[in-house]
């Protein structure tokens, strides 16, 4: 397990990792998180798990969390932020890990829209934003990250590394997560208080893996081709389509072509 003390005496921040609740072994650490925030658990709790039995992945879909890896979910309140709003916040923390990745380890980590980590075009880990609202106002964000750290590329779903298999070594998981939470905090801050991306928009698109490419989104109900131009200050994808028009994507899987 996780030793807290560990974790919280790297942390400069006053928010994240207020509060943490460390596990041996949960089925997702996304549930843990939701009831914590019934029953009034501050924001900035955190609750991490060694292994997940049952770990969630957007779209419904299963993730896979052997341990060497870093899962934990962050329970957030932007109480100002609408549901629209939140899609930015994914995008944030995404950007956020990727320049630590960057800085700790010069590994040219890339942010896939909507809420992937890519290196060398394998992704090594995730964000699942999941909420719950009080009508239209948010009434609180569970948002979810999953990192593959020091697992074995053998025990992981094809196409995915980790940082030890780019770095070829190991790298030290709390100190990595500390870092983590520090940036995450720092960025949340501020897109607390402006409730939009536009400080960050550089960066992101800058490091951003769709952006410029030729791309197929698949949504709900169709799929469309075109250029991904950018993300505007909202964390929405902007694809030119053939006949030149803009389409605004809110959420969608993207595929290289
Ligand atoms: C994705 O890429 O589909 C998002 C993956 C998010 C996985 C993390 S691991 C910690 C937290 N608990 C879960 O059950 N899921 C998220």
């Amino acid at each position: 397990m996780w030793q807290t003390e560990e974790i919280k005496k790297n942390l400069k921040g006053k928010i994240f990792g207020r509060q943490i609740h460390s596990f041996n072994e949960l089925g997702s650490t996304q549930d843990i998180a939701h009831t914590l925030a019934s029953s009034g658990a501050p924001e900035g709790t955190l609750v991490i798990a060694e292994t997940q039995t049952y770990g969630k992945g957007r779209l419904g879909k299963r993730w896979l969390s052997p341990k060497g890896g870093l899962w934990f979910s962050l329970l957030l309140t932007p109480i100002l932020v609408s549901l629209s709003q939140a899609s930015g916040l994914t995008i944030l923390i995404a950007l956020s890990i990727a320049r630590v990745i960057r800085n700790e380890t010069q590994i040219n980590a890339l942010i896939k829209w909507p809420n992937d980590l890519y290196i060398n075009n394998k992704k090594i880990g995730g964000i699942l934003t999941e909420s719950s609202s009080v009508e239209v106002a948010l009434k609180y964000i569970v948002l979810g990250v999953g990192i593959n750290v020091n697992n074995d590329v053998s025990s992981l779903p094809f196409g995915a590394t980790s940082l030890k298999h780019e770095l070829g070594k190991e790298i030290l998981a709390l100190d990595f997560l500390a870092k983590i939470l520090v940036s995450m905090e720092e960025d949340y801050s501020i897109f607390k208080n402006i409730h939009n991306l536009s400080p960050f928009l550089n960066e992101i698109n800058e490091l951003s893996l769709v952006v410029g490419k030729q791309v197929k989104a698949q949504l709900p109900h169709k799929s469309i081709e075109g250029y991904a131009r950018g993300i505007d200050e909202h964390g929405y994808l902007l694809i030119e389509l053939k006949d030149g028009q803009i389409q605004r994507l809110t959420a969608g899987e993207i595929k290289l072509l």
